[in-house]
């Protein structure tokens, strides 16, 4: 897939989640075969005003390329300001987030609440593009109000502003989480622009992703929480598709490696303490698919440390001599 002038190598990447997506699992799903990946959601004012919290928030390894910064604006002086400093970030996109449904986003007009105003999207692509050397992308949602599709108005508009290409996401801003992903939008908004269309929601398996394709005739799959604790859901899908087989998830002792070096970026991006306290919900995730995964997630729910944290992944999942965090 080309995006602009940035080619992005396959058709599936992973869908920006906050406080799941970081780099330690970002650059965990590139390897995987994660074709893109995107930072989790910041203000532009926060970039404007360049808070050293909100830089390291959106810290990125060289390995993770190419790579998509994204922010929400609803100005577009502020978020030609906040992409001049993506750009300079070294961010290979910039992406306009048209998505976010949390109720204080909402009620600033950003974020979701963006999708009632199609032609305020369009004032605010147009400056971002104005004011980049890189590709902007947008990603939004079917509209803010349910029943109320402003998606294809929208993404005409960001097209005609000069976005390179759309994620679209197909639930409404508001009530968001209750309803299934409508895919039909997908397809509307797929037909309704030149550029390339990524399709997201409602992946819950490897086999969805063939679906997703066939049925909107999208350019490329975002995949989200299907991928927390199941990385691999990157490779496998294009298997699936090539050959009609699924593969198998990795043995257990591969699920520990990855979980291990995902422990360790965690530590080294947030410190002791945080990290640990971070991993518990990854962990999880990762204890789903091991064999012995219940009774080391039971354990690792209330550690804090290093020590305690490595001392589980030796009683329950083996390998005493692991590499953990120094
Ligand atoms: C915990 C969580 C955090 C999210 N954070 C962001 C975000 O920062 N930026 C964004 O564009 N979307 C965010 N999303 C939305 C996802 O990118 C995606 O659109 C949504 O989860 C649907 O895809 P899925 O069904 O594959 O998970 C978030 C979703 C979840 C569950």
């Amino acid at each position: 897939m080309q995006i602009g002038s940035v080619t992005i190598p396959g058709n599936l990447t992973l869908a920006p989640m906050a406080a799941y997506t970081s780099w330690p699992f970002r650059r965990i799903c590139r390897r995987f075969g994660a074709a893109l990946v995107t930072t989790e959601v910041v203000k532009a004012r926060e970039l404007v005003r360049r808070m050293q919290a909100t830089y390291d928030y959106i810290a990125f390894k060289p390995d993770e390329h190419p790579i998509a910064g994204q922010f929400m604006s609803g100005d577009p002086d502020e978020a030609a300001e906040a992409t001049r400093v993506m750009n300079e970030l070294g961010f290979d996109m910039v992406d306009l987030n048209l998505g976010c449904p949390k109720r204080r986003v909402i009620g600033d007009g950003l974020g979701g609440a963006m999708m009632e105003f199609p032609e305020k999207v369009e004032q605010v692509v147009a400056a971002m593009v104005k004011a980049s050397r890189v590709p902007i992308t947008v990603k939004m949602r079917a509209g803010r109000w349910k029943g109320e599709v402003t998606a294809v108005e929208t993404a005409r508009r960001c097209e005609a502003a000069g976005a390179a290409a759309l994620c679209i996401h197909p639930r409404f801003s508001e009530g968001a989480a209750v309803a299934a992903p409508d895919w039909a939008v997908i397809a509307q908004v797929k037909q309704a622009v030149k550029i390339p269309v990524i399709g997201n929601g409602g992946i819950h398996i490897a086999a969805d992703v063939q679906k997703m394709f066939s049925e909107t005739g999208c350019d490329a799959v975002a995949i989200g929480q299907a991928a927390i604790g199941r990385p691999w859901i990157f490779r496998q899908a294009p298997a699936l598709i090539a050959t009609g087989l699924l593969p198998p998830p990795p043995a257990d002792e591969e699920i520990r490696a990855i979980l291990l070096e995902h422990y360790r970026g965690l530590v080294e991006l947030h410190g002791e303490r945080k990290g640990t306290v971070m991993m518990r919900k990854q962990s999880c995730h990762y204890s789903k698919v091991l064999a012995n995964g219940k009774p080391f997630n039971l354990a690792v729910q209330k550690l804090s440390n290093v020590t305690d944290y490595m001392a589980a992944v030796e009683k329950y999942l083996g390998a005493p001599n692991a590499p953990g965090p120094a």
